[in-house]
This record gives structure tokens, sequence and C-alpha cells, in this order.
């Protein structure tokens, strides 16, 4: 037997309203101030991840060089480990001998020569790599000059133009005179010769980059070690090399094992690559490598014992994300060698077969196709420019109406008068979906002849890769 329940006396559940009819989607949320109370998990990951379907589609990100797809799997081990903080070496150590092992591999794979120790470490991109890199050059430097009764207060970088903004960067925040190589037209990124001609003893290195950001293309490492060694020749002065391999680093030595740009370059004395480009994993991971521990000034070397243990320390961060490091780990015993080289073989294949395409549409020219890193620049021919009624910045504009995203930009001085479009091919994006892009781009050239009193634009958004 049971006894109708009196309704009026039982407690309600503590929240029965619908999703979407909850006050915080519901209301207006105030952006710029915290609430006083706080939401519910589940009210507040749709109203976040609802705002975020706003952005772009990662995987139509054609203007970035940093990775957009991995294997599930990584996704499982990447969340198993967002607590592991790379810096807690004695907290976890296993997480420490992943990154020393990722050391290794990567010092091996640049070539670092049997009889020399490389030293490096992670960092969280190429960008606190390069100040890593840089900040070691300028203290050698400093180190020499001082030893020969020198004045150490004007120590200046030589390198192309072209460099990305990580090295402005550098020199601003460590006081030190950048000297661009200016750019030509033909020649898009730095010059050997006018390299040479802004050397002096002030000069604590040269950059080459391997994979310029602007087109793609590899600056010549082993040519650039020649001439500065005629220059110590001539002048005594012996200037080292940092490589910026960014993206060629990871590239170079699956795709054009036979380049000399790495540690078999005698002045190569660091290297910095992105992970999170084409090393595959996802934004957050960096790495740079020294040939010897002695390239490495010791007052750099920071060494804590309040983690527990004596931990050497070379990073402009203290906290920083492990799992990126696993992520990386993940990489490199899924793929190998093989597995990396497949992949970028099938990019540079579909970034080779796009430009080509794109080159027998008629309008374009290509400053790069590909073959370097697969990333390629192009832009309408001067025979055209002044007669159409486009430039690259309405075709990146219109572009978007299927969420592509291929940047427009212009190039820097000397050059300033080319506006290019960028594409960055990488594991992910098919050769099924680069037929889908040319469909698009010719649909657009198409409006364009359709509609001559369509105005060009003459800038777009800025270029900030
Ligand atoms: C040549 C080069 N150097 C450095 C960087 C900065 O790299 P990160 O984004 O890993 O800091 C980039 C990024 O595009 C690059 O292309």
């Amino acid at each position: 037997m049971h006894t109708k329940k009196d309704l009026t006396k039982l407690t309600k559940p503590a929240n029965i309203t619908p999703t979407y009819a909850r006050s915080a989607l519901t209301e207006n949320v105030p952006k710029y101030e915290m609430r006083e109370q706080g939401m519910l998990p589940d009210t507040v990951y749709n109203l976040i991840n609802d705002e975020l379907m706003l952005d772009g589609n990662a995987r139509l990100n054609l203007a970035t060089f940093v990775t957009t797809w991995m294997e599930p799997e990584i996704t499982k081990l990447m969340t198993q480990t967002f607590d592991r903080n790379m810096i807690d070496k004695d907290e976890y150590p296993q997480t420490a001998k992943i990154e020393e092992r990722c050391v290794n591999m990567i010092a091996r794979l640049w070539n670092s020569p049997k009889n020399e120790a490389a030293v490096g470490t992670s960092t969280i991109g190429s960008s606190e790599a390069a100040m890593l890199g840089g900040m070691a050059l300028k203290w050698n430097w400093r180190a020499r000059q001082k030893q020969q009764g020198k004045p150490t207060d004007k120590p200046n970088l030589v390198m192309g133009i072209n460099v990305q903004v990580c090295w402005e960067k550098f020199c601003t925040y460590w006081d030190i005179e950048p000297r661009f190589v200016p750019m030509e037209p033909g020649r898009y990124h730095l010059g050997v010769d006018e390299a040479i001609a802004l050397c002096d003893e002030n000069t604590i290195g040269v950059v080459v980059i391997m994979g310029s950001t602007y087109d793609g293309s590899y600056e010549p490492v082993s040519k650039m070690n020649a001439a500065l060694d005629k220059l110590q020749k001539r002048t005594g002065l012996d200037i080292p090399i940092h490589v910026d391999g960014a993206s060629g680093g990871f590239v170079a030595p699956f795709l054009q094992p036979k380049i000399a740009w790495d540690f078999r370059v005698p002045r190569v004395q660091s290297i910095n690559a992105s992970g999170h480009k084409y090393g595959l994993v996802y934004p957050g991971v960096g790495w740079i490598i020294w040939r010897e521990r002695q390239v490495l000034p010791e007052d750099l070397i920071f060494y804590v014992n309040y983690l527990g243990g004596k931990m050497p320390t070379f990073a402009i961060n203290f906290s920083r994300p492990g799992n990126y490091v696993i992520a990386q780990y993940y990489n490199f015993l899924r793929l190998g060698r093989e597995g990396y080289r497949r992949i970028h073989q099938a990019s540079q294949d579909v970034a080779l077969y796009l430009s080509s395409e794109i080159a027998n549409m008629g309008p374009f020219e290509l400053i790069t196709d590909g073959s370097d890193i697969p990333v390629f620049a192009f832009k309408l021919k001067d025979s055209i420019i002044n007669k159409v009624n486009y430039t690259v910045f309405d075709i990146s504009e219109r572009l978007r109406d299927r969420g592509w995203q291929v940047p427009a930009y212009t190039f820097p001085k000397n050059c300033e008068h080319i506006a290019a479009l960028r594409i960055v091919v990488k594991e992910g994006f098919s050769r099924d979906m680069a037929e889908q892009l040319l469909k698009d781009l010719r649909r657009h050239l198409d409006w364009f002849a359709a509609n001559p009193s369509h105005l060009p634009k003459q800038t777009g958004s800025s270029f900030s890769h």
C-alpha cells in the first residue's frame, strides 16, 4: 500500500531550469567585471563554447604555421597530463626525462657531431627559444669584447628584414641594434654579401632563417658560413650563426636531408624550432639546441633548490605546461623519421600542386612554390595589377565567405609595393581540400570579372604571423 504524497511538502530539485532558459543564457553576461555569483558548469560551458563558434575554423586556417590536427590519442594523453608543470622536474621526473629524450632526438636530427655534447631545452615556442639563443650570443660577444678590453655598449645583430617579429622583440628587449639586410625585387630574404657588409666587431651573430615567414624560402646557411669564414680571414672577426628553424627545423631533416643547414655547418652555434609547427604538436612547445655546453654562458643558467633537487634552468618562464612536451614525444615515437617524412612529403605534394594550379590560372605569379617548406606566396602579375578590379586583399576577404583564411600582406622595406597571398600547407590539409580551395578561388575570379564596377581594396587586415 502506498499513500498519495502532499506535493507542497516535497523539496524542489536544485535546478530544473532548462539550459537555455537559465538567466546566464537569457541575460547579457558582464564581460569586463567579475560577477558576484558563479554559474553552473554546463551553463558556463555552453556560454563559452557558443561564443567560440565565431572563431575561424582552425582546419581552414591556411595562414598559420601552427598545428591544427593531431591524432585523437594525443587528446587523451594531453588531457591526462594537463596538470604536469614542466618546471617541476623533481616532482615529475618522468616528464623531465621525456623532455631530455626529445632534446637528444632533436640534437641528433640536426646532426650534432658525435664528438660534441649538445645541450638544449624545450620552450613555449620559437619566440622564447629565439630570446634564449640571442641572449647566449650577446653574453658570449660581451665576454669576448671584455677580454680584449673593447667596449660592450653597442651590440648589433645582423639578419634579413624578413625576420619574424620575435627577433625585433629580442633586439628591443635586450638593447641590441637590429641590422636588417633589406630585400630587393627578386631576393626576398637574407643576401649573404649584404649581410657581411653589415658585420663589424659589435656583431653578436647572424640570424639565418630556414623557412622565411614571408614566403617559406630557406636562407643560405652554408653560404653565410663560407662568407663569415672569409670575413674572419680578412678582419679577424669570428661571428657565429643562429639558425631560426621555426618551421624548417622539422622539415629540412626529412624532405631535404642533403642541405647542410644544421650542426654540420661549423659556425651554427644554436638552432631553434617550433614543436608546434612542423614538429606537428598543438600550440605550446618550442625547442632550442646549442652545439656545445661551452657556448652557453654559465651566468645565464639558474639553479633552483626549492622544488627539491638542484635543477639548472635557462628559460624566460618558470611554470609551463608539460603536456605539450609529452605530445612531442608521442609524435617522435608514433611517427619516427619515416612518418615525419611521409606527412611532410604529402603536404609538400599538395603545396606544389596548388601553387602550379594557381600559377596556371592567369592573373598570378608565384614568389615561391612550396619546394622548401610546404608554404608558398604569390602575387598579381605586374602586367595586370593596374588593369583588374581587385587586389590580393579582395581575394583574401572573399575567400572568407566559405571560411578559408588566406592572408594578404605587403612585403617590407624596398619591396613594399609587393602585396602577396600566402598558403601554408600542413598535416590535415588533403589534396581534396586543395581542390575545393582552387574551385573557390576560380569562383571569386569569375565574380570579379562579372562585376566590373567593383573597386579594388588597397589594404587588408594587418599581417602578424
Ligand atoms: C621564422 C619564424 N621564427 C619565429 C617564429 C615565432 O614562432 P613561435 O610562434 O613558435 O613563437 C615564427 C612564427 O611564425 C617564424 O615563422
